[in-house]
């Protein structure tokens, strides 16, 4: 009696506890404000939805509809403002709560039923995304879900974001996506409150949106030859291989887009990538080179047209660039600026101006007569001349100016705003020159990087972890915030040749951005924020939106003793891990040697196979790092990556 007793409560001990730790409330981005006030709400069979008949929220009213249809099978009506019905009840309450603003929302979950107010149609939005995330995590799935108990717990929530730009940069250029994925990726941006998409659609490799008076643009720059590899020392094209691989939205396609985003609160900001990253613009339109023969270039396949051993700018191979000396260049951006500006609402344009060579502008004749007209004294002065004077085109169409930060070189046009992306210098310096700026380093927000090891990722520049990721700060110390718009994720695809692995890239570091251009920066806690992850691990995968698990792979610092002798330290990003290894080729698990302290590999040591767990189970990737790339690392004295 007493033995059985005792196992009842122990089991009901610890039914309690797993369904705490279960239930642990885990929202990203982390909310300004949230109190629990225990207990439940329960979904009912038959759900009502009071909700305002706002044009703007209409399609939002849909998806919620729909999305609590699909996932829970039960029936679902929208009733009015006027009604006093409501299982969940959307209030919009004009200036009622001035804390929260344009974007922010009260969410309150009671047992008798779920309230969200805000002041405007995007508050309700997201608390409608923040609501989602206190179901359980089968609410992301696109079948109904059997045995689920729907259930919510009772909170108050109080919430608004630290910044109104919070973006993500999808590369459609290098990689062409098409208008279907790019509504995937915006469906996955909007549970974590971005609100801006960057659409990068013009490059080496592409050209992606119709410009009706300059149709070679997309019937020729669209499209290159398919190359599988490594990117940047792909073969060259033979005259034989189909150049049929690509395409391009057209403005129908555009517009469709710009409503798609529009009705989940999303802005899609343009890009049009000049003077440097040009070149499927030279191949439709030759005449805009500055360079004799540009009518026998190619749009760019991934072979090599860089030399970049002397740091940027690079050295071209072949001459990418609009010329600067040459006035049907401006007609031209005359007429894509006429056209992009009727297709996107936006108010600013992204016209890029980055990583541009000057090699051959040093060369050409024209560049020489301009430079002496303008009194110009040097190949960055020659890029000034040609920003100012596309500033003064984007602000004739309505729209305001934006580019990276080497507009800054040279002197900044009058009125830019600028995306600093080479670290974080080129915004403070803007920002000192009385410019708005928004924040997007390599250091923290590159999505195209590493998220692990580079033995164990598909090869790219560098590595960026999660952890470093979530150290994003838009504003530095030095800097008046009023200047600082907010920040933005930044996903280039010349090494990403699918949706599934545009999926990979972004998450889970998307999530890191997002808390970082959402949340109070004092609410972020890395510990925490990692514990919340892991939950939204499993709500990706009921969504089957793809993610890096990196976060539990070994980590390899490369060293060497008092002796000389190559030592290889172990690490996690996450505590609590254990880790395994072996030096015998063979698979480690938990019963191999565990990770203790650095490692002295023996002396005809191949390689060293390591593997994560978590208690009893394996969790991280099996990783195998050869020997001799330690040593490679260790001798450069740069032990960690790649
Ligand atoms: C850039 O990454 N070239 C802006």
């Amino acid at each position: 009696m007493k033995k059985s007793f005792k196992l009842i409560l122990c089991v009901l001990l610890c039914t309690n506890v797993f369904c705490q730790s279960n239930n642990k409330i885990a929202i990203i981005p982390e909310p300004v404000s949230i109190t629990s006030n225990g207990g439940h709400f329960s979904l009912p069979k038959n759900i009502t939805v009071q909700a305002p008949a706002n044009a703007d929220l209409k399609e939002a009213i849909h998806l919620l509809v729909d999305k609590l249809k699909t996932a829970t099978g039960a029936s679902v009506m929208v009733t009015p403002s006027s009604s006093t019905a409501g299982t969940i009840k959307l209030i919009l309450n004009k200036s009622a709560n001035d804390v929260i603003g344009k974007e922010g929302y009260t969410l309150t979950v009671m047992p008798t039923g779920i309230t969200i107010k805000a002041n405007e149609s995007a508050g309700l939005f997201y608390g409608i995304q923040t609501l989602w995330q206190l179901f359980p995590k089968e609410i992301e799935s696109k079948s109904a879900g059997k045995n689920i108990k729907w259930d919510a717990p009772c909170v108050t929530i109080t919430d608004y974001p630290r910044f109104a730009w919070r973006g993500l940069m999808f590369d459609v250029s290098r990689h062409f996506f098409t208008k279907e994925q790019v509504k995937q990726y915006i469906d996955a941006m909007i549970k974590y409150k971005f609100n801006l998409l960057h659409l990068h659609l013009t490059d080496d490799e592409g050209w992606r949106v119709e410009i009706k008076s300059l149709p070679n643009l997309t019937k020729v720059g669209a499209y290159n030859v398919k190359k599988v590899g490594y990117f940047g020392t792909f073969s060259t094209p033979t005259p034989d291989e189909p150049r049929n691989y690509g395409g391009f939205y057209t403005q129908d396609d555009i517009r469709e887009l710009v409503q798609y985003a529009k009705a989940r609160f999303v802005n899609i900001l343009p890009e049009i990538d000049v003077p440097g990253h040009s070149l499927a613009a030279v191949v439709s339109y030759p005449e805009l080179s500055c360079t004799p023969g540009a009518e026998n270039y190619h749009v760019r396949s991934g072979e090599e047209i860089m030399d970049w051993s002397h740091g940027q700018p690079p050295v071209a191979l072949v001459d990418n660039t609009l010329c600067p000396a040459n006035e049907k260049v401006y007609d031209f951006l005359d007429k894509v600026l006429t056209e992009v500006a009727q297709l996107f609402p936006f108010p600013y344009i992204h016209m890029g101006g980055d990583e541009c060579p000057k090699n051959y502008w040093e060369k050409s004749d024209a560049i020489k007569a301009l430079m002496q007209k303008e009194g110009l004294k040097n190949m960055e002065e020659v890029q000034s001349y040609f920003e100012k004077r596309l500033e003064k085109i984007v602000e004739s169409k309505g729209k305001k100016f934006m580019g990276w930060d080497e507009i800054l070189e040279g002197g900044l046009a009058p009125d830019a705003i600028v995306m600093s992306w080479r670290g974080i210098k080129g915004g403070i310096e803007a920002a000192k020159q009385g410019h708005q700026v928004v924040m997007s380093p390599t250091t923290f927000v590159y999505l195209d990087y590493m998220q692990a090891d580079a033995v164990m990722e598909p090869r790219v520049y560098a590595t960026l972890r999660l952890k470093t990721a979530y150290q994003f700060e838009p504003v530095p110390d030095s800097v008046d915030s009023k200047f600082i718009m907010g920040g933005q994720a930044n996903l280039w695809t010349e090494q990403v040749y699918n949706m599934r692995h545009a999926e990979y890239m972004t998450w889970p570091r998307g999530l890191a951005i997002a808390e970082s251009v959402w949340s109070p920066k004092e609410k972020k806690n890395w510990d925490d924020f990692a514990g919340r992850v892991e939950k939204h691990f499993d709500r990706f995968d009921a969504a089957e939106t793809k993610y890096d698990p990196a976060v539990y792979d070994p980590i390899f610092k490369a060293g060497k003793d008092a002796n000389g002798q190559l030592q290889i330290e172990l690490s996690t990003e996450l505590d609590g891990l254990d880790i395994y290894y072996s030096f015998d080729n063979s698979f480690p698990d938990s019963f191999y040697p565990k990770y203790t302290q650095p490692l002295t590999p023996p002396k005809d040591a191949v390689q060293l196979k390591v593997i994560t767990y978590r208690g009893n189970n394996p969790i991280g990737r099996m990783t195998v790092m050869p020997i001799k790339e330690m040593q490679r690392r260790a001798d450069r004295k740069k032990g960690d990556d790649e």
